[in-house]
């Protein structure tokens, strides 16, 4: 009996094998565990679109549960440029008291005691709290943030060793940015090192983390290590499709297996988008070069509709002739490309094509994809217009 496709190109859906993360969780344990002993490092993530942050922050708060710590999983809401600090810490405090694994009640805990003794509103509970801010009433962020933080802790200090608090997509605060020095000043606020055991853990795409990379930014130093998740070698990609394709009834021939990895570059959701069309194209139990055009076409335009959607249209008929030379010939010299595409001025059109992201120059005269799965999906959404 053929099982259903085991492969899940969805963000964030869990995947069948969570797998080659060795390095990230031992040093997870290792931030873990000098934080239950009070010397605690926040952190950050970073990771291109579907590099797997967010299946790693869920695991991360699995792992935290099989410890006697506490996760506790976010997703950055996006923030607009006119929001208030106060609205700002707000929805820290909130989404916190969200997703942790207690429910706080409104005659014991000491969180909510101290909302209400700020004036401010509880709506709902558990799952659905909120807060009601009085935009007339003046209240000191940063206060506000660090007494909540103590308070949480206060609350559910007795049942666990560590809070850790996960906060995937922190690029979403990209037009608040001051939202990451709010958290940094009371994160080293001596009384939340001194009383609280709490550990934070974000995500974000390294575009968004940028502005904080800069030499000597306090904010980047502060979040540090920036831990990066890049594409798997070919032995994990490998690894990965066998993982996945065990005890399916379908195998797919070492040739496919190669040509995943060559096309993906071990890019993780391109990797189950393509392996889940391939998938579906089995024959017999088996996947084979036979299938390969059919599946590559199926994973295309799911990436399409996914992820590429809009990016076709930003790109002129001379990029596109660069695109078409550099995946029919296989050529990255710009000699090599200058030959068979008769462009004037092509420096000018590669070196948008490298602004843009698609291309990046190697050395001087040679360029590759970023990302070979959009160049040839650039190359086919022309081809059929
Ligand atoms: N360690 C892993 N082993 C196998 N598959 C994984 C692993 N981590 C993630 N995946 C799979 O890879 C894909 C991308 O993962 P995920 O959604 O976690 O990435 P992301 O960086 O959060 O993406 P996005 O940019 O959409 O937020 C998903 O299909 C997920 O199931
Ligand atoms: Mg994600």
């Amino acid at each position: 009996m053929l099982k259903p496709n085991p492969f899940t190109p969805k963000s964030g859906l869990e995947p069948k094998a969570f797998i080659n993360r060795e390095e990230e969780i031992n040093f997870y344990f290792k931030r873990v565990n000098e934080a239950i002993h009070g010397n605690i490092n926040h952190y950050i993530i970073n990771g291109a679109w579907g590099s797997g942050k967010t299946s790693l922050l869920r695991y991360f708060k699995l792992l935290a549960q099989g410890q006697d710590c506490s996760g506790c999983y976010f997703i950055a809401r996006e923030l607009t440029e006119n929001i208030s600090d106060m609205e700002i810490t707000a929805h820290i405090i909130q989404s916190i008291v969200r997703n942790i694994p207690y429910k706080l009640a409104k005659k014991n805990s000491k969180l909510l005691k101290l909302i209400d003794a700020f004036g401010i509103q509880i709506l709902g509970s558990g799952f659905n709290i909120s807060f009601q801010i009085d935009k007339d009433k003046y209240i000191d962020p940063q206060i506000f943030l660090a007494d909540g933080l103590l308070n949480i802790w206060r609350d559910i200090s007795k049942h666990t060793n560590l809070l850790v608090v996960l906060i995937d997509d922190v690029q979403n605060y990209s037009k608040a940015k001051r939202i990451f020095t709010l958290l940094k000043n009371v994160l080293s606020d001596k009384r939340i090192i001194d009383e609280t055991k709490i550990l934070f853990i974000l995500s974000s795409t390294i575009e968004g983390w940028k502005p904080f990379i800069q030499i000597n930014h306090p904010i980047g130093r502060f979040f540090i290590p920036r831990m990066e998740l890049s594409n798997f070698d070919r032995e994990k990609t490998i690894k990965l499709l066998d993982e996945v394709l065990k005890d399916t009834g379908v195998a797919f021939t070492d040739s496919v297996l190669e040509k995943i990895f060559k096309y993906t570059e071990g890019h993780l959701f391109q990797t189950h988008s393509l392996g889940s069309a391939l998938y579906d194209n089995q024959k017999n139990g088996m996947v084979t070069d036979g299938e390969w055009d059919k599946g590559l076409e199926e994973a295309m335009f799911y990436l399409g509709n996914t992820v590429y959607e809009g990016i076709a249209e930003g790109i002129s008929d001379n990029e596109i002739k660069i695109i078409r030379a550099l995946n029919l010939f296989g050529n990255n010299k710009l000699n090599g490309i200058s030959r068979k595409v008769k462009i004037s001025g092509i420096n000018v059109y590669l070196r948008r094509l490298v602004d843009k992201g698609i291309l990046r120059s190697l050395r001087r005269g040679e360029y590759e994809f970023n990302d070979k799965m959009l160049g040839l999906y650039l190359q086919n959404n022309r081809n059929n217009k």
